[in-house]
């Protein structure tokens, strides 16, 4: 796994975040490095997914990068004649993904799909779709509307799994889950340059919600049983259930 470097040293001027190739070189490290208990989601995730995969559905990876959810699901659910469907607007990732899958054997059909999720997807016969970290990446002027097609496009007592970066409810718990978690990405070995460089980064590009705004955003949409199955500071995991 190559090391996330990128911001190590200063930089002049900060580009805006995305997932080119250097970023999709060294994705898996700033993962485990950056998201608190990442395989410890990736694990309940799976878990809750065998839950949910009906026989013979479609499986959507929204924002699937290397293709390491599409892995744990297949593996975790075993085969049931499903295709597992991962979506991702970066051809980066999508060419880190199907070189890691190549060196695993898949028990249900897989497809990666390169899509810009900003304009909307096209999705049928889903009992389950899964989200990680990828919502908040969509402009804020499609959201809603993308949330809305999920469901729209699962089928009954289907489910979406959603992980999301999130604000606190009031600035005061905000600015403190920051300061935790820059704290907790110190004792992951990257630097306070790294951390404010990155932070300066995504500022545009990374536009989280509220948990509460998540919430309603998923009651609009028409699911009916929502709960949070993970929480760490600003941090949070929702399944969602039509
Ligand atoms: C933080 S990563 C997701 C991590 C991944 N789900 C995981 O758990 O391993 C966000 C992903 O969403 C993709 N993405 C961002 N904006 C997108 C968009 N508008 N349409 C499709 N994919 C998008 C990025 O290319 C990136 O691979």
């Amino acid at each position: 796994m190559s090391k996330d470097d990128i911001y190590r040293q200063s930089q002049a001027f900060i580009d805006d975040f995305g997932f080119g190739e250097n970023v999709a070189t060294v994705f898996d490290d700033m993962l485990e490095r950056s998201v608190p208990f990442y395989g410890e989601l990736q694990r309940m995730i799976a878990e809750m997914a065998a839950d949910f995969a009906a026989p013979d559905t479609r499986i959507y990876d929204f924002g699937c990068s290397t293709g390491t959810t599409l892995i744990g699901l297949d593996r975790a659910i075993g085969p049931r004649g499903l295709t597992l469907i991962g979506v991702d607007n970066s051809e980066e990732m999508l060419a880190k993904c199907r070189a890691k899958m190549a060196g695993y054997a898949f028990s249900n059909a897989v497809e990666l799909i390169g899509a810009d999720l900003n304009h909307g997807i096209d999705m049928g016969n889903a009992s389950l779709a899964v989200m990680i970290l990828t919502l908040q990446f969509i402009r804020p002027l499609y959201r809603d509307k993308l949330v809305k097609a999920i469901h729209d496009g699962l089928e009954e007592n289907g489910a979406l799994i959603l992980v999301e970066k999130v604000l606190g409810e009031s600035s005061l718990f905000n600015r403190a889950f920051i300061n935790y978690y820059y704290e907790f990405k110190m004792r992951n070995g990257y630097s306070g340059l790294e951390i404010a460089q990155k932070r300066e980064a995504l500022e545009n590009v990374l536009v989280p919600y509220k948990l509460a705004e998540n919430l309603e955003m998923l009651k609009l949409a028409g699911f009916r049983y929502i709960d949070v199955f993970f929480k760490w500071y600003n941090f949070v995991g929702i399944v969602a259930v039509k």
